[in-house]
């Protein structure tokens, strides 16, 4: 289980033409995942999903806050300390292509971690090569044919696969996928969701998964949880499949209006209910982060900020102060 409490995290950036200025990537954010469970963090790009997998996945800091894993705080233990609790975190990245040495075959990039994972469980040389095999049948694919390859030799649905078999070299107990099919090819992406999914069920995995697509988060885990989050804040947070059936958050209905009927993992939407502007750091933090772009807003969005709670309205939380205005999701608003 890893848990989060208001997790903040501010990058310092420095740009030639607006000089150093701070981007709050996540402003106090809450999460729990539990042993074997589902979650998906949605939300545009930019929103900090990137940056809150890293940080659960011990690839990143953060400035306030607590995270924990299985109760053990990790806030006040050195780097070393930390590592073998984020052992058990494993993160898939986007891109299979750059995340494998070219220079090495599936056997020699499965050996070093190996390796490693028998000294640090005093196994014998002997048990590696057995563990080669199966982690690669795990993640389907053939250890006789796959073995001697180079990354170039394999299909990049194949290269994701031996990069989640690489995960699976050191026992995790969750795997923190970042759109890790967003760059594989459309025939190959449910089959990568599927193994997923699979790993889930039969190694008891937790899997988090890191999109910006709404149909993927609820193939993963249908009985996980959905965090939408929206410039470093998670504005609404449920069961996925209640948040699908009846988004509260004016965010989540415009996200949720953008996912094509048919072929949610193929393309995205074409009319979303909001101009998707891009996201301008500069525009005011004062009030509701969404306030500017949400048709319904009040006076009171413009000057006090929402918190994620749990109101009469619905049963996931929410951050907005007026869920019952909430509309027909899939009508285009007037721009
Ligand atoms: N290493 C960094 N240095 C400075 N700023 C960063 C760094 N990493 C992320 N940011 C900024 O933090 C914010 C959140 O970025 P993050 O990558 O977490 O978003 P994301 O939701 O993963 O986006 P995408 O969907 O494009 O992957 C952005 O404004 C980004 O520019
Ligand atoms: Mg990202």
């Amino acid at each position: 289980m890893i848990t989060g409490t208001g997790v903040v995290k501010t990058y310092k950036q420095r740009g030639k033409v607006l000089g150093a200025r701070e981007v709050q990537a996540l402003r106090g954010v809450d999460f729990a995942i539990p042993k074997g469970g589902a979650a998906s963090f949605i939300g545009e790009s930019g929103c900090g999903k990137t940056t809150l997998g890293r940080i659960i996945a011990g690839l990143e800091t953060y400035d306030g806050g607590e995270v924990a894993i299985d109760g053990v705080s990790m806030t006040e233990l050195k780097p070393k300390q930390r590592q073998p609790h984020f052992r058990k975190i494993q993160m898939i990245h986007q891109d299979p292509y750059s995340a494998l040495n070219p220079t090495r075959t599936i056997h020699q990039t499965l050996y070093a971690p190996l390796s490693l994972r028998a000294k640090q469980t005093g196994r014998p040389a002997s048990w590696i090569e057995g563990r080669a095999t199966e982690v690669l049948s795990l993640v389907g694919l053939d250890p006789a044919t796959v073995l001697s390859r180079y990354p170039h030799q394999l299909s990049g649905g194949m290269r994701q696969r031996v990069v989640i078999a690489r995960a699976l070299t050191v026992d995790p107990e969750m795997l923190v996928a970042d759109e890790a099919v967003s760059m594989i090819d459309v025939s190959l992406r449910l089959g990568i969701l599927a193994l997923l999914k699979d790993l889930r069920e039969r190694l008891g995995v937790s899997v988090l998964f890191i999109t910006h697509d709404v149909a993927t988060a609820r193939y993963i885990g249908d009985d996980g949880e959905l965090y939408v989050i929206y410039r470093g804040q998670v504005v609404e947070r449920g069961p996925v499949d209640t948040i699908i059936a009846d988004p509260v958050h004016p965010y989540t209905q415009s996200l949720l209006s953008a996912i094509p009927v048919l072929h949610g993992l193929e393309q995205p939407g074409e009319h979303p209910v909001m101009p998707l502007e891009s996201l301008n750091e500069s525009q005011s933090d004062e009030g509701c982060l969404f306030a500017r772009r949400c048709p319904f807003r009040a006076e009171r969005c413009t000057t006090e900020r929402p918190l994620l709670r749990i109101t009469e309205a619905a049963p996931q939380e929410h951050a907005c102060f007026y869920p019952e205005r909430r509309s027909v999701i899939a009508r285009p608003m007037e721009v």
